[in-house]
């Protein structure tokens, strides 16, 4: 393999889990991280925040990354600057690229004539790779540099995972020696020695490379995730119909997943998607669109029908417990998705606070210790449910799949369950004495 020597710009999921599978492969990396905090972290061995695998692979392969604060040193020695820096939503619900820019800034006074190339994985809006060409052309005229789109497509609970062996690698470049270095720079994923946690997911075919240009490549991004989260909620719909109706949406899943043109995945029901990247992306989607003056009309009802679920869901309790004024409720799950301590866009804080807005007592629980402002919240899943009228459950941890409910419900004052992710047996909690509601199940 040819070793290349890549600089990362920004170490959160997308940058630090790229840089782990890309040193795991023999390439060196220049990690570099803003962030004091993070910064600091990740120079004494430590990754910042919560992402199974990823912690014990960082240390195994120390000896291919360089963390640093800027990139001045870095960018000499290496061919590739790749930016991995956020994209939040802006207030108007499109994309803040002034992480990529600031980025930019710093890369372009060094630019000169050995070539480079930057690779933006950040999730950016149809044009920015053409937008970043020009901005570089103007600072730095005489410079040798190419820009391609490599979108990333990595899930928070599996980052490190799908970073090393992803469906699919798209290279969104038409200049053949960038095509040529991002072939060299993948190629070695397939080879990589990974965590024997890992090792049985490597797959048995080589990873697909798909050559498209920079605007398919950063529309594909937006167009995968707007098609997950379509899926979402077009099963939050049937199990919907299968409230009103007498169907059971598990079963109804499990004859639309063994159609091969469906699929099975993302056709779990529950509350809605929340997290970093389905809420902002179909929403600066939708903006993309209309900004080309076309209306995305399917789009926009996913994303009506994602915000207006929680609240659906929540009904079937309220009218159990007769409104929620007074009411003593447990919300089991904060965080996003099990296996991250990631709040963003999290359900379960929406819920909490929306309970208490309408008069419920409300305790919060969740395996890792992330305590949003103005929620009552303890780590001890025991004292969350003593005395209270009635329990959710936001996030499907295993504690709570495997937990004891039998136990667990002779501590509650009414043994009621809303169980928000059908991630809970109906007949296990019924014989456990627990009155149960699911999302679109038969209890
Ligand atoms: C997502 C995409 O899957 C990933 O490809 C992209 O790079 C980033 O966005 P992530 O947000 O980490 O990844 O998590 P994901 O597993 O996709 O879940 C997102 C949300 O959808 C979660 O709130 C999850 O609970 C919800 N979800 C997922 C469902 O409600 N039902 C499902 O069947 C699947």
């Amino acid at each position: 393999m040819t070793r290349l020597e890549i600089t990362m710009v920004g170490a959160g999921y997308v940058g630090l889990s790229s840089t782990v599978a890309l040193a795991l492969a023999g390439h060196r990396v220049h990690l570099i991280e803003r962030n004091i905090e993070r910064l600091e972290a990740l120079q004494s061995g430590q990754i910042p925040f919560l992402e199974p695998d990823l912690q014990s692979a960082f240390q195994d392969c120390q000896k291919n990354i360089c963390i640093a604060a800027n990139l001045t040193k870095a960018l000499k020695t290496s061919s590739i600057i790749m930016l991995a820096v956020g994209t939040p939503p802006t207030p108007a619900q499109g994309a803040d690229l002034s992480q990529i820019f600031a980025a930019l800034e710093d890369v372009a006074p060094l630019l000169d004539q050995t070539p480079k190339l930057i690779v933006v994985k950040s999730t950016v809006p149809v044009g920015t790779n053409a937008e970043i060409r020009a901005f570089l052309n103007s600072r730095a005229p005489n410079a040798l540099f190419a820009v391609a789109s490599n979108p990333e497509f990595l899930r928070q609970g599996r980052a490190l995972r799908d970073a090393l062996f992803p469906d699919r690698i798209v290279l969104g470049t038409s200049e053949p020696w960038a095509l040529k270095l991002l072939h060299q720079l993948y190629a070695p994923l397939q080879h990589a020695s990974v965590p024997e946690t890992l090792a049985q997911f490597r797959p048995t075919q080589p990873i697909p490379m798909l050559e498209v240009s920079p605007e398919s490549a950063e529309l594909a991004k937006y167009a995968a995730n707007a098609f997950l989260a379509m899926k979402i909620s077009f099963i939050n719909e049937i199990a919907n119909v299968c409230a009103a109706t007498g169907a059971d949406v598990s079963e109804i899943k499990a004859v639309l997943e063994q159609d091969k043109r469906i699929g099975g995945d993302f056709l779990r029901a529950g509350l809605g998607y929340g997290g970093s990247c389905f809420p902002k992306d179909t929403r600066a989607l939708s903006q993309i669109a209309l900004r080309g003056g076309y209306e995305f009309r399917l789009l926009r009802a996913v994303i009506e029908v994602n915000s207006e679920q929680r609240f659906r869901v929540l009904q079937q309790l309220e009218r159990r417990l007769g409104g929620f004024r007074g009411k003593r409720i447990a919300v089991l799950g904060l965080t996003f998705k099990p296996n991250t301590d990631d709040l963003r866009e999290s359900l379960g804080v929406d819920i909490a606070l929306e309970l208490q807005a309408r008069g419920a007592i409300v305790t919060a629980h969740d395996p890792t210790p992330s305590k949003p402002e103005g929620i009552d919240f303890t780590s001890d899943l025991n004292a969350c449910l003593t005395g209270v009228d009635a329990a959710i459950l936001v996030t499907e941890w295993d504690e709570y799949r495997n937990a004891n409910w039998k136990d667990l419900g002779r501590l509650m004052q009414r043994k009621l369950i809303l169980d928000g992710r059908n991630a809970l047996e109906p007949r296990d909690m019924l014989a456990a004495g627990f009155e149960y509601l699911g999302v679109g199940r038969k209890s």
